[in-house]
């Protein structure tokens, strides 16, 4: 699969931010792009538009299968849509830890297992899996974002070692603050209100949250470097895409002892021990 040949792309949550971004930039470059939204009647700019919710296997299945009926293949899945929860884990009902882990892991989950039998079959595919730097730093209050996250590194990890011998390629693009609607989509739990003993806390942390993304990089940026993903034999298990500053800070976890790792992103979040 040469990098200069045509590819039938499908980008997940392609309404707005990253996915967007993807789907508007590879289809400039002359893919054939597929994107996504769950919502009915949604256009999407130099590419198709399907209706599709991660949440939903038949969901999954029609618009996978829609794709396959239309372009005969399906060279390369960018497992974008999700979106962030917000809450101290103490105020986090189950049901709510749930839906974060439905889209995010089990979303991507679902997209995995509907595109990989016609990938395995034709011997070649790439699948880019958006994790996040909180996919490798769990971050106060983004507890069950993180954690999603988290699952998703481990998941791939694995996947990328199983499908290798087929000839198709997994990766993980972890960016860091991205400028996007993901600031206004965020979900906050419902006991996260003036009733929750963290709320001081939660408050501060998410104002440095919300300010770091309004100023993050743009998305794309992101879709830059998927690009640049699209064009590698063998892409690298996971690569960081953001300001450096926040790629290095992030690095440091592998060297630094850890709880001197943990007191840097607790000050940086307001955070001190009791
Ligand atoms: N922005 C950042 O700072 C940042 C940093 C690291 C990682 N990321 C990751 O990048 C990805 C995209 O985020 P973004 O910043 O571009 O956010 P965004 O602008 O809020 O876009 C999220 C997209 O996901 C879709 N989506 C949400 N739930 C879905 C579901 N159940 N089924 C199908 N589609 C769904 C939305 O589409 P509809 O609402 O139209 O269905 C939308 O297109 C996420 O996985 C996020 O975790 C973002």
């Amino acid at each position: 699969m040469p990098s200069t040949e045509a590819k039938v792309v499908l980008v997940t949550g392609a309404s707005s931010g990253i996915g967007q971004a993807c789907a508007r930039l590879l289809s400039a470059r002359g893919h054939t792009v597929y994107g996504t939204s769950r919502k009915p009647g949604t256009t999407l700019e130099g590419g198709r538009m399907l209706e599709l919710d991660v949440t939903r296997d038949e969901s999954v299945r029609r618009a996978v299968d829609t794709v396959l009926a239309e372009s005969g293949r399906i060279d390369v899945v960018v497992n974008n849509a999700g979106f962030a929860l917000a809450g101290a884990i103490e105020d986090t009902s189950l049901e709510e830890a749930q839906r974060q882990f439905d889209t995010n892991f089990f979303g991507v989950l679902r997209v995995c297992k509907a595109v990989l039998p016609d990938m395995r079959a034709r011997g070649s595919g790439l699948i880019i899996q958006v994790s996040s730097l909180g996919g490798v730093v769990g971050l106060p209050f983004q507890g069950l974002y993180s954690a999603s996250k988290f699952a998703l590194e481990g998941l791939t990890e694995s996947l990328r070692q199983e499908v290798a011998p087929f000839g198709v390629r997994v990766t993980l693009l972890q960016p860091g603050d991205v400028r996007t609607p993901i600031t206004d989509n965020r979900v906050r739990v419902r006991q996260a209100g003036p009733g929750s003993s963290y709320q001081e806390y939660f408050e501060a942390a998410l104002g440095i949250i919300e300010k770091e993304e309004r100023a993050g990089v743009t998305p794309e940026a992101v879709a830059e470097q998927v690009l640049a993903l699209m064009g590698r034999r063998v892409p690298e298990v996971r690569s960081t895409v953001g300001h450096l500053s926040q790629r290095v800070l992030t690095a440091t976890k592998a060297f630094l002892p850890s709880k001197t790792f943990e007191k840097m992103v607790m000050s940086y979040y307001g955070l001190t021990r009791g």
